[in-house]
């Protein structure tokens, strides 16, 4: 079509129109949070000694990037596996002391506070158990591993006034910081609608892991291993894979779900179970004798915007949040934000006049047109951005956060009423599955019920 057929008019019609052009987003840099130098001079006394208890997969990430923080180190580790014990001295460096016992840590009064990363079916025993000994702890997301053991620990934290932080690195990442300044700007206008999605597709994804080749009854506690749960002969699948059953782990909702929500109810503000879940799910793509779903969907009312999130072990797809509303959607990903704005106004006559006969239609458009263009040269335009930023993975502004509460004895923000909100979610989600029903969070018989 040749150029000369577009009048001005047509041109901001068929563009944005009086909606407005997009102008191209800027892009902009997040300063990281500053963190001191491992190697920076700290005091003694202002130094901190900390214990871990579990350094399987996560706990060895966590002890590796804690030594990299100024003022802290690691004298003591604990863990059911010994090969566990070699890790922790290859990862410190030289010899601490280690031990099969977690309350061999809280005795030790040379130890300042905990870092615990073992399976789910543990937090709340390990919480209770440290903050009843006068320890701080850094325990794992999801916090907990059922609604009761949520309430206990919340209990426990509340009655002993200790630092509790639960370990969803993302609560302390900048991307996340700039997005929750962002939405309290009320920049996306009224939102009406959050989406969240994950998507995995390999078997390590989908918790296929390959048990350490050694382990035996012999270099492993298995029966200590296994807490409360009903015992069964040792089995190093389980030991390795426990995600995979509800015994143990809390599926996807308690392994990635929760790192949605609590990256959620920070960004927004929130601090408060669902009032209501429904859950979709299945297991599709591992059939490996699970009993946990490896796809999940499930839709939340907190008492407002719906929350849509999905995981699947199935299909790979970015890890996204898309928080909607009446000027335009917030993008959020591990690396990057992005506004996508939209003005909520009609951007020409409406479509619906279609069903005008031609001269009330005419006289509509015509007179639409009288009311909205803009003047020439006064055409609004919308102006999106993106903001980058390092990973909302990284553990270490959490492991520093943490560490600072504990001296400053300032709460943290991500404590143990924050990680209860956020597993209670999770927990929802894995009811609502099973019960094959919507649920609902009765506060006030602190449960979970069938709707
Ligand atoms: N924040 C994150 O991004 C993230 C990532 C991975 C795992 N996690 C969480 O970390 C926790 C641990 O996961 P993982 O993948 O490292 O598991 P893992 O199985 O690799 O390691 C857990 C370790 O805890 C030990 N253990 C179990 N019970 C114990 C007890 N009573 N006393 C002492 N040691 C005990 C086990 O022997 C094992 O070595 C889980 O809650 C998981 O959800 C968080």
């Amino acid at each position: 079509m040749s150029k000369s057929r577009f009048s001005r008019r047509d041109f901001l019609q068929n563009t944005a129109g009086a909606a407005g052009a997009l102008a191209a987003a800027p892009s902009m840099f997040l300063k990281p949070e500053y963190i001191p130098s491992a190697l920076e001079k700290v005091a003694p006394s202002d130094r901190l000694r900390f214990g871990i208890i579990g350094i399987g997969m996560q706990g060895s990430g966590l002890l590796t990037a804690a030594l990299t923080l100024p003022g802290v180190e690691c004298i003591a580790a604990c863990d059911l596996y010994d090969g566990r014990h070699t890790l922790a001295k290859e990862i410190v460096g030289h010899s601490i002391p280690t031990t099969r016992r977690y309350q061999d840590l809280l005795d030790n009064k040379e130890i300042d506070c905990l870092i615990a990363a073992v399976p789910d079916h543990w937090h709340k025993q390990v919480v209770v158990d440290a903050v009843s000994a006068g320890k701080d702890i850094y325990c794992e997301k999801p916090m907990s591993h059922s609604a009761a053991d949520g309430l206990a620990m919340v209990a426990a934290y509340q009655k002993t006034g200790r630092i509790v932080q639960i370990g969803s690195q993302r609560v302390s990442s900048v991307i996340c910081a700039k997005a929750k300044e962002i939405l309290a700007q009320g920049t996306i206008g009224t939102l009406t609608l959050v989406e969240g999605s994950l998507g995995r597709n390999d078997p390590t994804g989908a918790w296929e892991y390959p048990p350490p080749p050694d382990l035996s009854p012999s270099n492993l506690d298995w029966d200590t291993w296994q807490g409360t749960v009903p015992k069964v002969p040792f089995n190093p699948n389980i030991f390795a894979r426990w995600r995979c059953w509800k015994e143990y782990g809390t599926g996807l909702a308690g392994d990635l779900l929760v790192h949605l929500v609590s990256g959620m109810n920070y960004m927004l503000g929130w601090n408060a179970p669902p009032k209501k879940a429904m859950s979709l799910g299945a297991i599709l793509r591992f059939p490996d004798g699970r009993n946990m779903p490896d796809v999940h969907a499930t839709l939340f009312d907190y008492g407002g915007a719906p929350v849509y999130l999905r995981l699947n072990l199935g299909c790979d797809t970015p890890e996204i949040y898309r928080f909607q509303g009446s000027k335009g959607i917030l993008e959020v990903t591990e690396y990057a934000i992005t506004y996508y704005p939209q003005t909520g106004e009609d951007s020409g006559p409406s479509y619906y006049t279609s069903g005008y006969p031609q001269k009330m239609r005419d006289a509509y458009v015509a007179d639409w047109h009288a009311k909205n263009d803009p003047p020439p040269g006064k055409e609004p335009v919308l102006e999106g951005f993106t903001f980058r930023g390092d990973s909302w993975d990284d553990e270490r502004p959490h492991l520093w956060k943490y560490f600072s509460g504990v001296k400053s004895r300032q709460p943290v923000v991500e404590d143990a009423v924050f990680g209860n909100n956020a597993a209670l979610a999770c927990h929802m989600s894995n009811e609502s599955y099973f019960q094959k029903s919507a649920v609902i969070w009765d506060a006030a018989s602190g449960t979970i019920k069938a709707v």
